[in-house]
């Protein structure tokens, strides 16, 4: 971003679709306080919701406008598409339906596969030329799916899906089992699809620089317990709340962002869910989640990473998951 001596970057433009949600209000004060790019960096608010939920959303822009946020130089509120992306250079597709107690993320794609069409085709006509999209509603991996191939000019690479809450939770999981703090846990990958597949990656995890199944040392709790652990913690969260999570999946948007944005320290990575080029053997096009390693606004899948049987047979699995709801929606891809 251009700066002249002394003045202020120019406003980035950043929408959060299903603001009026919960986990778009735990997002937006986040977002417009500084957290997602950086507290030097004025940002422009672009919160879209459905028509019924203007009303909320007028609400939630009246509480920020009542931060007095520094940073937050303007504001709109819209249920139109193309007015919502408009100039966008980060897109954050959170609006979509949540699951209940007892459902599979899968089971929304019935009710949400739809709205990540149009969505893709208003941010290829409207969004700015250097846009990023990171896609949340569920099921995430194949609405990005839906959405990018419906903005065929768009760069694939600027396309992810959500995976680092996983990821968060898989670190939490490690730490508080091994008695060291979370910072200590590095290099956890979530493979796949954000679903009860997902294989959360201990073997080739680290903690304080050691292989995690040597620090662990108990290879049955990481099999029976540490992997069925995160693969069904949403569901868990939704049977404790009735309601599915979203200060976690908040944060988990922001340290994406910062992920992409800023980097990720070296020799670690971050999860992130991306179109695949066939890494690892992973079908040409299916959004999976890899290792990816981010530097100076570019990022790259981590190559050369090795998979016992189990894992591979894990990694098999969630891909033959992602393969099925592909075939699903197959009439939403043009
Ligand atoms: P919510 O029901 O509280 O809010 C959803 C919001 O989206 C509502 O305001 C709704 O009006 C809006 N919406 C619906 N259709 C829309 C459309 N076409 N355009 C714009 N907005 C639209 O749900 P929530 O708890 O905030 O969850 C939102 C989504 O995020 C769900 O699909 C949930 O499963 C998903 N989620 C994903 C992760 C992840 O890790 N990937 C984590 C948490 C939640
Ligand atoms: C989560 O992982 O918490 C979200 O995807 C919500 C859900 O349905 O589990």
């Amino acid at each position: 971003m251009s700066q002249e001596r002394g003045s202020r970057p120019q406003p980035v433009h950043v929408t959060v679709t299903g603001a009026a949600g919960q986990v778009g209000y735990a997002l937006v004060f986040r977002i417009a306080s500084g957290q997602l790019l950086g507290s030097d960096q004025p940002i422009v608010l672009r919160m879209l919701d459905i028509e019924p939920a203007l009303g909320a959303l007028e609400g939630v822009a009246m509480e920020l406008q009542d931060c007095a946020f520094p940073l937050l130089q303007d504001l709109v509120v819209t249920a139109d598409a193309n007015e919502g992306f408009d100039n966008a250079s980060w897109a954050l597709l959170v609006g979509a339906m949540p699951r209940k107690e007892g459902m599979e993320r899968g089971d929304l794609l019935a009710a949400n596969g739809g709205i990540f069409g149009p969505q893709g085709q208003a941010i290829a006509a409207r969004a700015a030329s250097d846009v990023r999209v990171l896609v949340v509603g569920n099921p995430c991996n194949t609405n990005a799916l839906i959405a990018s191939a419906n903005a065929p000019d768009l760069p694939r690479d600027r396309w992810f899906a959500m995976t680092r809450l996983d990821e968060n939770r898989a670190k939490y999981q490690l730490a508080h089992k091994a008695g060291v703090p979370v910072a200590e846990v590095t290099n956890l990958a979530i493979w796949g699809n954000h679903s009860a597949t997902q294989y959360p990656d201990a073997q080739n995890a680290k903690i304080g620089g050691k292989p995690a199944p040597v620090v662990i040392d108990d290879d049955a709790w990481l099999r029976d317990d540490f992997i069925p652990t995160v693969q069904k913690r949403g569901a868990a969260i939704i049977a404790a709340r009735k309601l599915s999570s979203a200060g976690s999946a908040a944060n988990a948007i922001v340290d994406s962002v910062n992920s992409i944005h800023l980097g990720t320290p070296a020799g670690d990575w971050t999860s992130l869910a991306v179109a695949s080029n066939g890494e690892y053997g992973i079908p040409e096009g299916l959004f999976f989640s890899f290792p990816v390693q981010c530097q100076d606004g570019s990022w790259s899948v981590v190559e050369g990473i090795t998979h016992n049987a189990e894992g591979q047979r894990r990694i098999k699995a969630t891909t033959d998951e992602l393969l099925h709801e592909r075939e699903l929606v197959k009439d939403l891809l043009p």
